[in-house]
């Protein structure tokens, strides 16, 4: 018999056993060999001493309960080892079912997070008590890896809540909940306020259920809701949100569809085929390019990004009492609320008492729907409201220790309210713009500390996005970036850090993505194919309808100030194929975009976005025009990595991760790709292919896709792009 190393079998007098989670070799329980051997040891022992046995308890020895699959193990995965991939999740799969079927209570007593694998064991249990822990998480978020639950997390919640709140709460959104969230969806069964209640309940339900057995191993079972008989059945159901519907039609990721595919296939059969199907459709998933693009991003990118890769290491953490935010617009008054639901002090200050409080106003309607939802108190609501002082007197930024900048975007502007109030502030206040696009370092020289400035690029809507750019400008301290850096943290949201530049990383490359829909606009593609390509490359927004938010004279005149900066320091400046079209709809048909009322798309009365403008197939379409489908998307999703590459290059970007995590979270590259950097790592035919690709549109639409240096001499070095 194999031993158990890493669950620890205590049986207490009265036959109950407790099997505590306990990896020996690691700080959190992950399911790896070591797991593997042990819980079939267990379920060995359970059945050798089954008589000696009145119940059993899953808990954990760890602060969380149990961490899920090693993921470095899974990016590993390929073709040659998928086999042995299906064989170890098949060999967990059946011991923790033996367990649950041994005939005995099983309780699982979630005494930490429990996601992924942690959460599919407590699906095997019979019982489901969570500790209510601050920071504790329920759920399956494997679809944001792009995989599936494996270990019979597909099987037992479609069982356990029927097929379409299986799929829409916890298995295609990856929805993590808090204990008492997870109580009230329908996750577990009963939420515990202390370790001993836990265990206690745990004992209890032992106590009155003798005889115990999951409902789906009860005669005459019949999964709720009934099941489908066609995997594409989202496509008809109207309770799925449109994003899943999309995500399902079209865009390049297969977790979802694999998981839909187990879940109707998997109600359709005995509990064991249905295990079978659900592990045939991970195999399939964890051995494909995406997963692992997704793994590398949203694990140890992300990871490495918030854990301080790009801080100066040594800076010291210093508190941050109260921030002054200049500005009381749509960013402005996001930036408050985030810092205010952060538990900083926040004076709003704008031109006049009334813009300030509209500044606040929206806190407050953020606030009201997040009570109507359940998702606040009362008392939580007035505390942060409390927290924002709304006002138009500068006088009343003494005392702050971080000024963030967010008034209109003009340089001369910019330089006035800083000069307002540099010594109103703390002496050594940090002091932050929220420019999208003007140049830190330019900006820097409006104040008497240009060493304590800083740009803090928040996105749009501030309250949703999770990212936040900060930009060292030419003579930012590292003092600076690291209070910024700890800043974006406390505020709970992802830093990247890069090096000024015009547009810095994100708002740089997105324009390439913009840039190259409007450019086959003037092509005379059908702008409905465009925008269908945009969506099948995986974009959460279309592109000519973000062209239109963005508003068309914005590139406009960033061009206009790009070509004269580049031209004053003797450069040649290049124009791009879009720049006429946006000219064209500009000055010839008065379309400046969705805020002037017409730009690409119609836009009724109330700035709802209608179809898009028949004049473009008037003007701008040749009947017949066509290019390969695949050729309009990787345009698309080319013309941002090779720029991503460009910003390497020009030390714009110093990080791989800041560039993937950027990327994705900051400006919509479909997280399919893992990122900007990552999807060229993930190419078919790696570098050299994509160099190859490269060049082939360099060849058929313009020398902008010629390969920069880094990338060709990474490629014929058989490199990727990695920190
Ligand atoms: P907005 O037009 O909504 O707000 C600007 C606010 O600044 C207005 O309330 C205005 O009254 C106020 N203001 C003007 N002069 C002032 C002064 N002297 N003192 C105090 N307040 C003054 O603009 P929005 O969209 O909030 O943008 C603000 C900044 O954030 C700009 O630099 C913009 O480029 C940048 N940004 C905008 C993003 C967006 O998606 N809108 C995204 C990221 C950055």
């Amino acid at each position: 018999m194999t031993e158990s190393t890493t669950i620890r079998w205590e049986q207490d007098e009265t036959g109950i056993v407790t099997l505590v989670l306990d990896d020996p070799a690691q700080s959190a329980n992950t399911m790896n060999q070591a797991f593997r051997d042990s819980v079939k040891a267990v379920a060995d022992r359970a059945e050798a001493e089954k008589d000696s046995i009145r119940g059993i308890i899953y808990t954990s020895a760890k602060k969380t309960f149990f961490a899920g699959g090693d993921l470095k193990d899974m990016i590993r995965i390929g073709p040659g080892n998928a086999q042995d991939a299906f064989d170890a999740g098949m060999s967990v799969k059946r011991a923790l079912r033996r367990i649950e079927t041994l005939g005995k209570p099983v309780v699982a007593a979630i005494n930490g997070a429990a996601l992924g694998g942690g959460y599919e064991i407590a699906l095997a249990a019979h019982h489901r008590i969570a500790l209510d822990a601050p920071g504790s998480r329920i759920g399956l978020p494997e679809v944001t890896l792009g995989l599936l639950p494996a270990g019979g997390g597909v099987t037992r919640t479609v069982r356990l809540m029927g097929l379409t709140d299986a799929l829409l709460k916890v298995l295609l959104q990856g929805t993590q909940y808090t204990p008492r969230r997870a109580l009230e969806n329908g996750l577990v069964h009963e939420v515990a306020t202390t370790p001993e209640e836990m265990l206690e309940k745990a004992r209890a339900f032992i106590d009155a259920h003798p005889e115990s057995h999951q409902p789906w191993d009860v005669k005459g079972y019949r999964i709720p809701g009934g099941t489908p008989s066609n995997p594409k059945f989202a496509a008809n159901l109207p309770a799925f949100p449109a994003n899943l519907k999309k995500q399902l039609a079209g865009a390049p990721m297969p977790a979802p569809r694999n998981i839909m595919a187990a879940a109707v296939e998997g109600s359709q059969v005995d509990f064991e085929t249905a295990q079978t199907i659900e592990a045939r459709y991970f195999t399939e998933l964890v051995t494909g390019q995406i997963s692992k693009n997704m793994i590398q991003a949203f694990f140890f990118d992300l990871q490495a990004v918030n854990s301080g890769a790009s801080r100066p290491a040594g800076a010291e953490e210093r508190p941050v009492r109260k921030v002054a935010v200049l500005g009381a617009g749509m960013m402005g008054a996001g930036i408050a609320y985030s810092c205010a639901r952060a538990g900083i002090d926040v004076v709003l200050k704008d031109v006049s008492a009334e813009a300030a409080a509209r500044g606040k106003a929206y806190s407050e309607k953020l606030l009201a729907k997040a009570l109507s939802r359940g998702r606040t108190t009362e008392a939580k609501r007035d505390e942060l409201l409390a927290r924002i002082t709304p006002t138009a007197d500068p006088a009343d930024l003494a005392g702050c220790d971080v000024v963030i900048e967010a008034v209109f975007e003009d340089t001369a502007l910019k330089h006035k309210v800083f000069q307002e109030i540099q010594h109103i502030v703390e002496p050594d206040a940090l002091l932050c713009s929220n420019t999208s696009t003007l140049p830190i370092t330019v900006l820097a020289e409006g104040v008497e500390r240009q060493a304590d400035f800083i740009g803090l690029h928040f996105f749009s809507p501030v309250d949703k996005m999770p990212l936040v750019e900060i930009i060292k400008g030419g003579r930012t301290g590292d003092e600076a970036l690291a209070r910024a850096f700890d800043l974006v943290r406390r505020i709970k949201k992802t830093p990247i850090v890069v090096n000024d530049s015009r547009g810095f990383f994100t708002s740089r490359v997105i324009g390439h993505f913009i840039n190259e829909g409007v450019a086959m606009v003037g092509e005379g593609i059908d702008p409905a194919s465009v925008e269908q390509a945009a969506a099948q490359a995986g974009y959460p927004a279309k592109v000519l309808s973000l062209m239109d938010e963005l508003t068309l004279t914005l590139p406009r005149r960033i061009r206009e100030e790009t070509r004269r900066a580049v031209e004053e320091a003797g450069g040649t400046w290049a124009t791009h194929p879009a720049d006429a079209v946006v000219d064209r709809m500009v000055d010839e048909f008065g379309r400046p975009g969705r805020s002037g009322g017409a730009g690409f798309y119609d836009y009724g009365e109330d700035g709802r976005r209608g179809l898009l403008w028949p004049g473009l197939r008037e003007h701008f379409t040749e009947p017949g025009r066509e290019i390969p489908f695949e050729d309009m998307r990787e345009r698309m999703l080319f013309s941002e990595a090779l720029d991503s590459v460009r910003c390497l290059e020009e030390n714009v970007l110093t990080t791989v991760a800041d560039a993937n995590i950027g990327s994705v979270m900051g400006i919509g590259f479909p997280p399919w790709t893992g990122g900007v950097l990552q999807y060229i790592n993930g190419y078919e035919g790696g570098l050299p292919g994509f160099v190859a690709r490269a060049r082939q549109l360099a060849e058929r639409y313009g020398d902008r896709f010629l390969p920069p240096p880094l990338l060709v001499e990474k490629a014929e070095k058989g490199e990727t792009f990695h920190d």
